[in-house]
């Protein structure tokens, strides 16, 4: 398959470049900057993409760019610092500067060229050095009021240097840009889609297990099920998912799991009724940080059980998706073939050794998301928000028993099904703006306040609704959820719900709050 490499210069729109070229149906790969040259020749790229970067290209050990890249003749596309660093390596002149272009300009465009046509442009600017001298061989084709060398180009050599942002969507036009340098320009085929990444998926999934025994656990969350599906096309009965059913989940899920697994796809999960155990092992825990390791380790004795009576395995699924690959991506990537399993849906057994089965390693959530409809499941579950591997445990603040769980699980329920009423349970980005919720559930509060129903008066539970937009879960604001939309909500809540009077809305943001209460 066609590829592009992505140089990383330690910018913080780097995944967004990727993400922008898959988005055009071309593979590619983030490499940093000083990766071994094997390791990104490896991809066979047909060009680069140099991003941007904090750094200045006069700066003392300023990262450069590898000798490789300029030599393998491929067209080159620097960003940014990219482009500066392709500017100062091929011979023109940088200029630095005190002051940084931050925030919108328009692009004129001056010369004819494969990239940008003619007319202005919108684009979002972030820099301080610019471009003064542009290398010979090349010319300025774009130019905004700051920016005289805004866009430039050797085009018989295929070198270009964008001094705007073409991957974030303040350029409202970048995608575009992007897709015709790495089609146009690059001569790539766009056929990376979600059908061509499952054959891919299948062929690899087949040579790295042979004929051996894998095993996964399913938490119901897209990653681990996608991740399943996957490998079940690949190698059919050798896979055994196993569903562990912790009693933490919320309304109808363990149904909903199960029905679309066994309907939908045709895999059997097995599954497991393991609620009376971690019932029991979360008695009278109140502390946040030991409920989670209780359930953790609660989930590995459960699973190992079922393992053992599966026969055991050789290979071990894992839904690791291309963010926690380039996040960890410490040069060696050879490292994460057989090693011991940890954490992912709720902690796996440390004492097993399985080989990681990752058919998801190299993509972004949204193809994770792409290929789980191509595969049939229902669109509920792809586009599911996320859901913490404790479960309501975290959310049913205090004590976490039977009862507590359904009167949390109901209250949720309403909150979902209004939201979803209203379209805003899942979140959309759209012309104009982002609509939806990335994250919204009822919180059981271990408080007790008076209210009246009718003429009595009542001493009951608070519940407490959290609603969030984030992109990335680590910071977070609070949804500005229509008032009516809360009214109804609240209303229903206290009516329908045993043992709740009281409805509040948390108005605090990430930081200083979290997104969980625990
Ligand atoms: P916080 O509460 O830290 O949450 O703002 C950020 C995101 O992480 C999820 N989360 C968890 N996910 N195990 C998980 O698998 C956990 O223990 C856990 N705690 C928080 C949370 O739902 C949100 O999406």
């Amino acid at each position: 398959m066609d590829s592009i490499a992505i140089l990383d210069f330690g910018s913080q729109y780097a995944q967004l470049i990727a993400r922008r070229v898959r988005e055009a149906n071309v593979y590619c790969e983030l490499f940093p900057w000083d990766a071994l040259e094997s390791q990104v020749l490896e991809i066979d790229p047909k060009g680069f993409i140099l991003s941007g970067g904090p750094a200045s290209v006069y700066a003392p050990n300023a990262p450069q760019i590898p000798g490789y890249v300029l030599e393998s003749g491929l067209p080159i596309l620097g960003i940014c610092y990219g482009m500066q660093a392709l500017t100062n390596a091929l011979g023109g002149r940088v200029a630095p500067s005190d002051e940084r272009e931050y925030g919108p300009a328009n692009l004129e465009t001056v010369l004819p060229n494969p990239i940008i046509e003619k007319g202005w442009h919108k684009v979002w600017m972030s820099h301080g050095d610019r471009v003064e001298v542009p290398p010979v061989g090349f010319e300025v084709l774009a130019r905004s009021g700051n920016s005289p060398a805004g866009f430039i180009g050797d085009i018989p050599r295929k070198y270009y240097g964008l001094q705007f942002h073409p991957e974030v969507r303040h350029t409202p036009e970048g995608a575009k840009f992007l897709r015709r340098f790495v089609i146009d320009v690059c001569g790539i085929n766009p056929d990376w889609t979600p059908e061509s990444i499952i054959l891919a998926s299948i062929d690899r999934i087949r040579d790295q297990v042979g004929d051996g025994k894998v095993l996964a656990a399913v938490s119901g969350g897209v990653d681990s099920s996608v991740a399943v599906a996957l490998v079940h096309r690949a190698i059919g009965d050798q896979l055994a998912a196993v569903f562990v059913d912790n009693g933490l989940l919320r309304q109808g899920e363990v149904h909903q799991v199960i029905s679309a697994f066994n309907q939908e796809l045709g895999i059997e999960l097995v599954a497991v009724d393991a609620v009376e155990e971690f019932l029991t092992a979360l008695r009278d825990i109140t502390e946040p940080e030991e409920k989670r390791r209780v359930i953790g380790e609660t989930f590995i004795r459960v699973f190992e059980s079922k393992a053992v009576d599966l026969g055991g395995a050789d290979f071990l699924v894992q839904g690791t998706i291309y963010p926690d690959v380039v996040e960890s991506q410490a040069a060696d990537r050879s490292k994460v073939d057989r090693i011991k399993t940890h954490h992912n849906v709720g902690g796996l057994p440390e004492d097993m050794q399985f080989e990681l089965v990752e058919p998801l390693r190299y993509l972004f959530k949204d193809e994770v998301r792409a290929v789980g409809e191509t595969l049939g499941f229902p669109r509920e579950m792809v586009w599911r928000q996320p859901f913490p591997g404790p479960g309501l445990a975290v959310r049913c603040l205090g004590e976490v028993t039977k009862d507590r769980l359904a009167r949390l699980r109901a209250a949720d329920e309403i909150l979902r099904a209004e939201l979803a009423e209203a379209g805003l349970l899942i979140i959309e980005s759209r012309e104009d703006g982002v609509k939806g919720t990335a994250q919204a559930f009822a919180v059981l509060l271990p408080v007790r306040s008076v209210g009246v129903m009718g003429d009595q008066r009542t001493y009951q539970e608070a519940i407490a609704l959290r609603a969030v937009t984030t992109e990335d879960f680590m910071t977070a604001d609070w949804a500005r959820l229509p008032h009516e939309l809360l009214a109804r909500i609240a209303n229903r809540i206290v009516n329908e719900v045993q043992g709740v009077n009281r409805v509040v809305y948390d108005i605090t943001s990430k930081p200083p709050a979290t997104i969980e209460w625990e």
